[in-house]
């Protein structure tokens, strides 16, 4: 029974890992497959497609993310249970970064920083927190431990999902028929859908033309975009045209519609915009490989597996 290992820049790290914690393990690292007859569990981030397909006992698949639309969209997906990365780790890394930035956005820090570079002394109004809309495009593992961490602060919350959900202190919106009016009362709007057909382009102009501009010079100067879901939510070039007509103000982009964000892109240097490089939330080497590790003994005794991926929904 062999681990395969396929991610493009740290699997060799994973390997080590995987060695380290169970040194019985066969562990193989693409595309040094070996015999393929011996592999039972593959650990995969944006494998090449058509690998898994080659893999004649694979009896599990690993995400190495906690999105899984690169996988699904091989069209020779073995048909295999196949698991999200669901981890407090992860869990962590993605709340500070939406705590981070909605907190920057909201107390205007790329006009300070400008301000500053300018060596301006110059007071600019700020709201509270609690008269600030923070919206969430999604509601999973990561969307609702991001709004946890936003209560803290006071914001005022509100979540959209496809299905309804319940989550106290939350205004849930569901389905089409809501969406205006949760972006109608969005003043940040955060992204952390799955990437689907049903989502893929949500965020283009016509949507940051309905987020709320709601007490515009008493609040914030505007509607603001943070995406650390996929980039393929978005529409690259309908963030700057929002930003420059205004309906956008700011904007965090931690994953783009075509990574790395290409050096000609506009966003780069837009003094209103950050860009990180899709590292909001990474999978950490050690939490990783200990939740395949035990995502594979519960395989081998047959128990039930947990953050299986519906294939249907699409995550
Ligand atoms: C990263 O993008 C992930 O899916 O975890």
């Amino acid at each position: 029974m062999a681990l395969l290992i396929a991610s493009s820049s740290r699997a060799e790290e994973f390997a080590a890992f995987a060695r380290a914690l169970d040194p019985h393990l066969d562990v193989r690292v693409a595309p040094d497959l070996g015999n393929v007859a011996q592999i039972e569990h593959a650990l995969v981030w944006q494998p090449p497609k058509g690998l898994l397909k080659t893999l004649p006992n694979l009896r599990l698949i690993v995400s190495v993310g906690a999105g899984v639309d690169a996988l699904l969209d091989d069209p020779d997906l073995p048909g295999v249970p196949m698991v999200r990365f669901v981890d407090a780790d992860l869990t962590g890394r993605m709340r500070e970064y939406v705590a981070l930035h909605v907190l920057y956005h909201h107390r205007r820090m790329s006009e300070f920083r400008e301000l500053q570079a300018r060596k301006v002394w110059k007071y600019l109004a700020e709201p509270a927190a609690h008269e600030v809309r923070v919206g969430l495009m999604g509601l999973g593992v990561l969307g609702s431990a991001a709004a946890r961490a936003l209560q803290h602060f006071g914001y005022r919350l509100r979540g959209w999902t496809r299905s309804r959900k319940s989550l106290d202190g939350i205004a849930c919106y569901a389905g089409d028929a809501e969406l205006d009016a949760f972006l109608g009362e969005t003043d940040i709007l955060i992204a952390l859908l799955p990437l689907t057909g049903a989502t893929r382009g949500i965020l283009n102009r016509r949507l940051f033309a309905k987020l709320s501009r709601h007490g515009r010079d008493a609040r914030l100067p505007g509607p603001v975009l943070i995406n650390a879901g996929r980039g393929g939510l978005q529409v690259d070039a309908d963030v700057l045209a929002s930003l420059e007509a205004g309906e956008l103000y700011a904007a965090s982009l931690d994953v783009f519609e075509a990574e790395p964000l290409p050096h000609s892109s506009p966003l780069w240097s837009h003094p209103r915009v950050l860009v990180t490089p899709h590292n909001a939330a990474e999978s950490a080497p050690a939490p990783i490989v200990r939740y395949a590790l035990k995502q594979m003994a519960a395989v081998r005794r047959g128990e039930p597996l947990r953050n299986v991926v519906d294939r249907a929904q699409g995550y």
